[in-house]
């Protein structure tokens, strides 16, 4: 079971055309009865530490658990899918707690008066904004072991990597500083699971600062894709890999001699259909395609580019992700000479880049408008670089033809023939003709596209693209 595939297997509308409202109540009350067991586990247990209070329980195993065999709420459909156990729960709770009841948490802010300072034993740490209390993985070693050394020994394998918290992007882990004791790793809940269980929505993540990345789509299909037969042929050998990896890789044996991962260069002018092939093979393979922009990534965030990307290639991995750079240029050929500071740290973070690249077990697509000028270094490090051309006249009239439905209301008077032979035009210069035209319908209140508004339409975006008349 992968990642994508374990939330398609959650239930989304367990009650059967039920309004959002409802799958939020059913998260709550499901929810709300897990914070009261561990309420009671949290009390039972400072109990017991501290050697204090009445204590109807000697250990924290004889609370009864809230029984989750038949809830549809989404936090115990996940945790059924799992086969999570008691600790695991207590574990997902301690992690949601701060987002949605921090005060809960608040008992772990005594001092220990001995030494005027908080329990070590407790875990936690602070964070910028929030007031509450934040756990780390010592948190929940104290809630679930108390004292006991072999509990907590046998606690570090919730936290592998192979466990479905981490492999399953259900919790967010960050181990701080080198050097620092493992049980110090913060222990946060992912952006994704926290939605799953309380809103009820899969969640994708989009573009922000801490995430460079853009999910891409498409309406358009195959049949709408104009390229040369030796070009498609490249295209359709990608899918094939796509498709066979893992019987090539695994079952054949052959991950001991090929390197993970299919790398793949798009190189040619703008609007020649890079950016659409890339989405249409994400279509095909049904696998999410996140766009990211080099040169977004490595100027503005600086200082936090690495840990960002390190970020987003641990998701895209877990995910099966095919990731589209754009204006990938900045990878190639020569890196600037590192006289300053930032163009140091720039060469730093390319390299860092380009072995995440090498190592990543999906597709990654690089684009870049560079016809030529790609060192050899560089070329190696791709199964196939496949070169979009501008498209001949014919190709050109078929986008022409592609791109107008039947239902616009196209004059008579238009010859899409003339049109593609008389222009030299990619598909995405012949996009903006059209949107330029049928703009001009509306705004003259006119009835049809005609060949004048094209005609308008194709000295604009001659114009842009500097070409004398
Ligand atoms: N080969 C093509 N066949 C059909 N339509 C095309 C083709 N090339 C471009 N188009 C049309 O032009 C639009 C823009 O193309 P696209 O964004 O894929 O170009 P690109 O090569 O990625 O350009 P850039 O280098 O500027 O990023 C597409 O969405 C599509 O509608
Ligand atoms: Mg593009």
């Amino acid at each position: 079971m992968n990642q994508a595939s374990a939330l398609n297997l959650i239930e989304p509308d367990p009650l059967g055309g039920a309004e959002a409202s409802d799958i939020q109540r059913l998260n709550a009350d499901a929810l709300s009865a897990e914070i009261d067991w561990f309420n009671r586990v949290l009390t039972c247990r400072f109990n017991l530490y501290f050697e204090q209070g009445e204590n109807p329980f000697s250990d924290i195993n004889e609370i009864p658990v809230p029984d989750l065999s038949t809830d549809k709420s989404m936090y115990a459909q996940t945790i059924r899918l799992f086969g999570f156990d008691e600790r695991e729960r207590l574990i997902l709770i301690l992690a949601l707690l701060p987002n949605i009841m921090p005060q809960a948490l608040d008992t772990f802010f005594i001092r220990n008066k001995l030494f005027d300072k908080p329990y070590s034993e407790f875990g936690g740490w602070q964070s910028g904004q929030h007031r509450g209390f934040m756990p780390t993985i010592e948190t929940a070693a104290f809630l679930i072991a108390g004292g006991d050394i072999e509990k907590r020994f046998v606690l570090t394998e919730l936290f592998e990597p192979d466990h479905p918290f981490t492999a399953h992007n259900i919790l967010m882990l960050d181990y701080k500083q080198f050097g620092e004791p493992f049980f110090c790793t913060t222990l946060g809940m992912s952006t994704e699971y926290l939605n799953l269980f309380t809103t009820g929505e899969v969640h994708k993540p989009d573009f922000s600062m801490t995430f460079p990345a853009k999910r891409l789509t498409t309406a358009a299909c195959w049949d709408d894709l104009v390229l040369a037969h030796h070009v498609k042929d490249e295209v359709r050998h990608l899918i094939s890999w796509a498709h066979g990896a893992r019987t090539i890789m695994q079952d054949w044996g052959l991950a001991k001699v090929l390197k993970p991962g299919y790398r793949v260069l798009f190189y040619g002018p703008p609007g020649t259909g890079k950016t659409m092939t890339a989405s249409l093979i994400g279509e095909e393979i049904q696998s999410d395609v996140y766009r990211v922009d080099l040169s977004a990534v490595v100027s503005k965030y600086i200082g936090e580019t690495e840990k960002n990307l390190a970020s987003l290639f641990d998701q895209a991995e877990k995910k099966k992700w095919i990731l589209f750079f754009d204006e990938a240029d900045a990878l190639f050929g020569k890196r600037t000479q590192g006289s300053t500071a930032n163009d140091r740290h720039s060469n730093q973070e390319i390299s860092y880049l380009l072995q995440r690249i090498e190592d990543y077990p999906g597709i990654v697509i690089l684009a870049t408008n560079l016809q030529g000028n790609i060192d050899d270094a560089f070329s190696r490090r791709f199964q196939s670089m496949i070169h979009f051309a501008m498209p001949d006249a014919q190709q050109r009239y078929r986008i022409w033809k592609n791109s107008i439905p039947a239902q616009c209301p196209l004059a008579d008077d238009v010859d899409l023939h003339a049109l593609a032979d008389n222009h030299e035009l990619a598909g995405g210069a012949i996009i903006n003709v059209i949107r330029y035209a049928a703009i001009q319908v509306v705004q003259t209140g006119s009835d049809h596209i005609t060949q004048e508004f094209l005609d308008q339409g194709v000295v604009k975006e001659q114009r842009k693209e500097g070409k004398s008349l």
